[in-house]
């Protein structure tokens, strides 16, 4: 076996550090010390009100949209402080946001794709129709819209909306990806085939998966953190959480399913 010294360790994609959110002065977030590495899955569950969104809207710098909201302590993407970042365009075509509910835009299905690579810059049909098909053949949704790709994307089933937004989170080609509970309005057939989607960008997206459903973590996230009453209780392998080897007892109480 060669020996020799130990590569560097890669500049987590997201890193934080005493990381707190408030809202009109009230903590939602407090002291998170939190590192994901790229092309990593981490998965986050805890109750509602736990500060699940909280810290995902942290990363996408939503205090500039939501009135009193604060971000207190560093949060970086790639090493730079997202606070940094003076045109948050920027910040956001490297960060694609998936919600709870589709939020479908009023276009068709190929336009819903299509928006984000035309406002970069995209021009020739060609060279659209390509990034669109990648993007929902990426999203599991090719199949099921190709011949429909001018139909408002409004007029497709939940499941298929939903695949949608994730198409075109990314269209933008984003190396960051955050889903918040997005199997909330979606059949679990189709919340099955996301999740197999999702471990498939893995390949080249880093991917933070906020869920309500423990058991999705399981089956998807590499390391799994558990948020409770605006605090992370801890992070570990996801496998070593389940197994029983959580360090503290509230999260196996919650992965049990003795509260929340
Ligand atoms: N826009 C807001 N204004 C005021 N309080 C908020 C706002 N968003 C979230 N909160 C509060 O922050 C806390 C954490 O919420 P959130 O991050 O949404 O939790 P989770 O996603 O885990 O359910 C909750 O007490 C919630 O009421
Ligand atoms: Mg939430």
């Amino acid at each position: 076996m060669v020996t020799g010294p130990a590569p560097p360790a890669p500049v987590p994609k997201v890193s934080a550090r005493g990381l707190g959110v408030r809202f009109h002065g009230v903590p939602a977030l407090s002291g998170v010390d939190l590192d994901v590495a790229p092309r990593e899955i981490l998965g986050i569950i805890g109750p509602a009100g736990s500060g699940k969104t909280s810290f995902l809207r942290a990363i996408n710098r939503m205090d500039e949209f939501i009135p009193g909201m604060e971000i207190e302590g560093s949060l970086s993407l790639d090493g730079r402080d997202v606070r940094r970042f003076r045109n948050l365009y920027a910040l956001r075509r490297r960060v694609g946001v998936v919600f709870p509910l589709p939020v479908g835009l009023p276009l068709s299905v190929y336009d819903n794709v299509a928006l984000s690579p035309r406002l970069s810059g995209v021009r020739g049909k060609d060279e659209l129709d390509g990034i669109v098909e990648k993007c929902l053949r990426r999203a599991a949704l090719w199949d099921e819209v190709r011949d429909r790709l001018d139909t408002l994307g409004s007029l497709l089933s939940g499941g298929q909306q939903q695949r949608l937004t994730i198409a075109r989170a990314l269209s933008q080609s984003p190396d960051l990806l955050l889903l918040d509970e997005f199997s909330i309005a979606v059949d679990p057939v189709t919340t099955m085939r996301i999740e197999d989607v999702l471990r498939e960008l893995r390949e080249e997206v880093t991917i933070i998966l906020v869920t309500n459903l423990v058991q999705q973590a399981r089956r998807v996230a590499d390391r799994t953190a558990f948020f409770l009453t605006g605090e992370m209780v801890e992070v570990g392998p996801t496998e070593a959480l389940f197994e029983g080897g959580a360090r503290d007892p509230r999260t196996t109480d919650y992965i049990e399913g003795r509260f929340g």
